[in-house]
């Protein structure tokens, strides 16, 4: 198969400058391309900087160095209303904090963002919105507001918002923190599933080594600094956590040691 690269960054740095005055070097020197049909998983400890690294990638946010590029173009290039649009067409977010609309409806939730649709896919909005909650397992609940769901329950409905457009690029912040492992198994192989049925890149923000293993390609974050590792899946091993697998990776036993952050390899 052809490389088709979705987003690219090269060189990318963060930082912030904190109410003191003292700058916070968030992400340093992160090279990532991220191509169609991709699935690529992040760990890395709290802090590291994983969900400003999945902020840039989604273009919802500018790095401080370095540049993004989404299908070849440059991002810092692109007006505003260009970028709402490509980002709004192209890329499914699903949060960590899950940003769910209060007071309203699930069903709203996951229309919402077919709103900005045009012709069929607007028209069959409502419907193509009830398919996924069932597909999430809330077909019975999609007249249920954030505040009448439990934690795992809206994870579910803001994964079916992410997916409903069927985005080029699910970017995933830890889409299984709230679930217990059967549902957490069955919403991984939902998102998947829609990924491979629409060939789109999948990045997953996760601390489950289950989860991270079903990804192709895995990178650490270690202080805002990117690399690539090998993970190697001890059949015993299924209940240990990514953390502590990655921290496993540095021992100098592993075999195949953390590779560079570099170019991707594809899938064939
Ligand atoms: N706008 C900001 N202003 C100041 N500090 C920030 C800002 N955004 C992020 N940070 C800091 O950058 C670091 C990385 O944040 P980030 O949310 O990316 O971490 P994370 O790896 O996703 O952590 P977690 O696993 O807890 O979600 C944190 O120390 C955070 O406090
Ligand atoms: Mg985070």
């Amino acid at each position: 198969m052809e490389l088709v690269s979705l987003v690219r960054l090269e060189g990318v740095a963060k930082h912030v400058i904190l109410p003191d005055d003292t700058r916070l070097d968030i992400l340093r020197g992160i090279d990532l391309e991220i191509a169609a049909g991709d699935h690529v998983a992040i760990v890395g400890r709290s802090g590291s900087g994983k969900s400003t690294l999945l902020n840039l990638m989604g273009m919802l946010d500018a790095p401080s160095e370095g540049s993004v590029a989404f299908r070849g173009e440059p991002v810092r290039r692109m007006r505003k209303a260009r970028l709402d649009r490509l980002r709004g067409r192209n890329v499914g977010f699903v949060f960590q904090q899950f940003n769910l609309l209060a007071g309203r409806s699930a069903l709203e939730n996951v229309m919402m963002p077919l709103g900005y649709a045009r012709g069929r896919e607007f028209w069959t909005r409502r419907t193509a919105a009830t398919r996924m909650l069932e597909r999430v397992g809330l077909g019975h609940r999609i007249e249920s507001t954030p505040e009448q769901l439990s934690g795992g329950e809206q994870q579910r409905v803001a994964i079916a918002r992410a997916l409903v457009r069927r985005p080029a690029l699910i970017l995933a912040d830890e889409p299984t923190g709230a679930l217990d492992v059967e549902t957490g198994a069955s919403v991984m192989s939902l998102l998947d599933e829609i990924a491979s049925e629409a060939d789109a890149a999948l990045v997953t923000i996760t601390h489950d080594l289950n989860v991270a293993a079903r990804a192709r390609r895995h990178y650490r974050l270690d202080a805002g600094v990117l690399t690539a590792f090998a993970l190697d899946l001890p059949a015993n091993a299924a209940a240990a956590d990514a953390s502590g697998l990655a921290a496993s990776v540095d021992d100098g036993t592993d075999p195949e040691p953390a590779a560079e952050a570099e170019p991707v390899e594809v899938a064939s």
